[in-house]
């Protein structure tokens, strides 16, 4: 019995505008998704990692991570890419925890911690930041509908950790037809599974827009 890491690097990474897959954007000397890996490599937690990698990145990633890390083709959307990571899983694996490779400054003690929080009566854990900004509903051209209350708000990052059979049974309902989400646990939560935040990390942010790559650039060299 173990446990499994999906890396899911399957996107283009558009609004980052590096003009290659977002996942293999260097940071500090080695592509993103790689210095990701390196942390669930060091998680005590964590037996298996899948990388699910934009298609023709497959070889090169395989390459770069070495031996020991399965490197498999994602598919047009997140959730396409999590189920193909899902299919690569060897026999044994019970709990998963599905990362955004675009998060490579994830540390091993927040992946541990995440892992750990997995128990009755939870169906799903994963780390989240309480808003800290007044947060306001907007239409395309910028003008203020209403102020939400932020109390109680979250910001929810990765990794999203829950058992292989609640995660496998939650995607095989969307393929059957169940509208998309942006993660795991929104659809955990429409299947009405049970859904625990815990205290996330500010480090542990998403690298889209290209002020985030110049401020993961900044932590790491002054790492
Ligand atoms: O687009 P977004 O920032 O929500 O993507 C989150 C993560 O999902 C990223 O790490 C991205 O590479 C991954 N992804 C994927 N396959 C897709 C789209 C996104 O693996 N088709």
């Amino acid at each position: 019995v173990s446990t499994a890491a999906i890396l899911v690097a399957a996107g283009s990474g558009e609004r980052l505008g590096a003009g290659v897959p977002k996942a293999l954007v260097a940071l500090g000397g080695q592509p993103m998704v790689v210095r990701a890996a390196a942390a669930f490599v060091a998680a005590t937690t964590i037996q298996q990692i899948v990388v699910v990698a934009p298609p023709d990145c497959v070889d090169r990633l395989a390459r770069d991570l070495g031996e020991g890390i399965a490197v498999v083709a994602g598919g047009p959307s997140r959730q396409q890419s999590v189920s193909a990571g899902l299919d690569a899983l060897s026999g044994d694996v019970r709990v998963v925890a599905v990362h955004d490779g675009a998060r490579p400054l994830v540390t091993p003690q927040l992946i541990d911690r995440t892992v750990a929080a997995l128990v009755p009566p939870w169906d799903a854990v994963a780390p989240a930041l309480a808003v800290v900004d007044t947060i306001k509903r907007v239409d395309s051209r910028g003008t203020v509908l209403r102020t939400v209350d932020r109390n109680g708000l979250w910001a929810v990052q990765t990794p999203q950790v829950s058992s292989r059979a609640t995660l496998e049974r939650v995607h095989a309902r969307v393929a059957s037809g169940v509208g998309a989400a942006t993660d795991d646990l929104s659809l955990v939560e429409r299947a009405g599974g049970r859904v625990l935040l815990i205290e996330g990390d500010p480090v542990n942010f998403k690298i889209t827009h290209p002020e985030d790559l110049a401020m993961a650039q900044r932590l790491v060299a002054g790492q």
